[in-house]
Formats: structure tokens, sequence, C-alpha cells
């Protein structure tokens, strides 16, 4: 007999209300996969943005459309990260036992807003040592795996230089702020004046309220240029933002859009500064990298919020405003 689950589920584009819990079939694994009882997850604005159908550049709309489902999201469950206990375990599987506290990543496959998800054996998924909480690990991933690839692989980001975060308080920056002061960068954090005291905790150095000052019209001295600049809402561009960045800074956009992407090609040819982008994605070495920094409490995942399960979509509703204070967390079960 088929075991269901209760799942949320978004069978067409569209706001919060889209999202509703549903009695759906429990997954089944393959002999390298586990299946992990989900505790928590989180919903991020990576999961609002696919369920609103709210993708920022109309090239990228377009071609993801093909890929998510033309007329309705071909993957009704949302969410990227699981934090949970093995309740299932493939043939192959030695790593891990039934029981153990996990947490398990998805990626492009999501499917974690829901009692019970599947990932890869061999990296998808990893212990979780006890000192990371279980709505901590919940945020863990995605602004973290963010962190890692932009601040550490495309920036380069190295002790003593510094770096410009716009967007400090939210999940990319409240990580992002805690991985470069880990670092050891020094850390203008921009965000609205009542979230400077959270991203001073977190250890920014300065801060700066885009709703009193456009720090894109500032002059800066030499010394006082940013040697890399995390631009995590897209609201400020390369071309804004240059001339506060040294002879050899990166412009390092979370948010992509065409004017980027020509950038990425084009800045290289005329300039030592450059644009580098992408999309971060946690493969097996970040997820390793992510539980150790959390575990030696070199960063610590900021909870905005918790919900139940069953208020998800309020949840999705929260995020949709953008001005989350980290992360938005949504408890599945019982730990
Ligand atoms: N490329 C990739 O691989 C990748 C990966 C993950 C996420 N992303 C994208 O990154 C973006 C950020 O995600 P998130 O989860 O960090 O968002 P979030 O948690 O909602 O954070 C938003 C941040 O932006 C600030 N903010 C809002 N309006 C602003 C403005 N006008 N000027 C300057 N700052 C402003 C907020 O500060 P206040 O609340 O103080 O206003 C807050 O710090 C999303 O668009 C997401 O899709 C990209």
């Amino acid at each position: 007999m088929t075991k269901m689950m209760n799942a949320a589920v978004y069978e067409r584009y569209g706001p919060p209300e889209v999202v509703q819990i549903t009695q759906v079939s429990r997954p089944t694994i393959k002999p390298d996969q586990v299946l992990i009882k989900v505790h928590a997850t989180s919903v991020t604005m990576g999961d609002a943005r696919l369920r609103a159908w709210n993708i920022p550049s109309p090239l990228f709309s377009f071609i993801a459309r093909f890929m998510i489902g033309i007329f309705k999201p071909r993957n009704q469950i949302l969410g990227t990260s699981a934090v949970g206990t093995i309740e299932e375990l493939g043939a192959e599987v030695k790593e891990f036992s039934i029981g153990d506290r996990v947490l398990g990543s998805t990626e492009m496959k999501m499917g974690a807003h829901a009692e019970y998800v599947v990932a890869q054996a061999d990296g998808s998924v990893a212990h979780l040592p006890e000192q990371i909480t279980t709505d901590q690990a919940a945020g863990l991933l995605f602004g973290g795996s963010a962190a890692l690839y932009f601040l550490r692989d495309l920036g380069k980001l190295q002790r003593g230089q510094r770096v410009l975060i716009v967007g400090a308080s939210g999940a990319l920056g409240s990580i992002g702020v805690q991985y470069a002061k880990h670092i050891g960068a020094h850390v203008t954090a921009v965000c609205s004046g009542p979230n400077h005291e959270f991203v001073r905790s977190l250890g920014a150095d300065e801060t700066i309220d885009y709703t009193k000052e456009d720090f894109t019209k500032r002059t800066l001295d030499e010394n006082q240029r940013f040697d890399a600049v995390y631009e995590t809402v897209g609201k400020s561009s390369y071309n804004q933002c240059k001339h506060l960045m040294t002879e050899r800074g990166a412009f390092l956009p979370a948010v992509m859009r065409l004017p980027e992407v020509l950038q990425l090609v084009w800045t290289p040819l005329f300039s030592k500064r450059s644009v580098k982008s992408g999309v971060a994605m946690t493969n097996p070495e970040k997820l390793t990298t992510l539980i150790e920094l959390a575990e030696s409490g070199a960063v610590t995942p900021a909870i905005d919020s918790v919900y139940p399960f069953e208020d998800i979509a309020q949840a999705h509703r929260h995020v949709d405003k953008g001005h989350k204070r980290g992360n938005v967390i949504v408890r599945i079960s019982d730990d």
C-alpha cells in the first residue's frame, strides 16, 4: 500500500495562498539514497520567487519557465533544505543509520517542504552536530552556499580586504557578514537603520542606512575603497558602484539581470575590475564546510521567525516582503 504524507503543494504560480498542505504519496528511495523525516526547513527568497514566478530577468524567466514548468510547476513541492532524521536507507548506503540527525540539500529537485524527502547519500546529506540547533541548520544552506560561492570562490576575499555587503540583514547578507568577518575582512553593511544593531552584532564594522543615504553617491579615498561589493538585493549596479571599488575590485551581484550578464563578459576586456556572478549551488564540499563553520561558531544562521507547517503560506507572505532578518524557518515535525 502506498504510504502517504503531508506536503506543501503549489499547483500553480501565484500568491502565497497557492501553497496548500495536501496529502501526497511519500517518496520512495533508490539504493544510493536516504529518506529524511523532516523536522524543519526554510522558506527562502528562492522558494518565494519560484512560487510567484518573480524571476528578475525576462531572459532568465523565459528560459527557466521551460525547465520549471511552462503552464504550471512541474515539481510542486518547494524547499531545498531539510533538517531531520534518517527514516529509511537505500541498500547501498553505508554512511548513515536509521535515526541519525542530518542536514540534507535537495537543490533543484526541491521537495523539502514536506514530511519526508529523499536525498542522495553521497554528498547531499551530512550528519548534523549537536551544537547546531534544528532551526539554525534549516537556515544554513541558502545564504551559506551563496556566501562561499560569491565571497570565497568568485570574490576570493582575503584577510584585511574591505567588502561592502548590500542587503546585509537578509538571509544572504547576514551569513555573508559573518563569513567575511571570519576570514578577517573589514565589512561595511548596507540595510535599513532598525537592522544596524543586528548586523553589528554579526560583526559588521560599519553600517549604511539605505533609506537615509544613497551610498553609491559617496566619494571614497583610495584606502576606503572596496575589494568586493556583494550586492544581494539587486538595487545597485556595477556602474553605480565601480568608483567605490579598488582598481581590481570585484562586483558580486546575487541578483543577475541582463546588464550583469553582459558585464560578466564585457568588464574584464576594458577594466581590471570585474563583475562575477552565477548560481550558488550546495555541493558536498559546501555542505561539509558550512557545517564545520556553524559547528565552530564562525557562522550562526540568523533566525527571523519560525512558523508551524500549517502556516507555511504565512511564511511565504513574510518572505515576499523582502525585509526578513536572516531566515524564515518552518517546523514540520518534532525533533
Ligand atoms: N545568485 C544566486 O545564486 C542566489 C542565491 C540565493 C539567493 N539569491 C537572491 O538573493 C536575493 C536576496 O535573498 P535574501 O534571502 O538574502 O533576501 P532577504 O532575506 O529578503 O534580504 C533582503 C535584504 O535586502 C535589504 N533591502 C531591502 N530593500 C533594500 C533596498 N532598497 N536597498 C538596499 N537594501 C535593501 C533588506 O534590508 P532591510 O530589511 O533592512 O530593508 C535585507 O537586508 C534574492 O533575490 C535571491 O533570489 C541569489
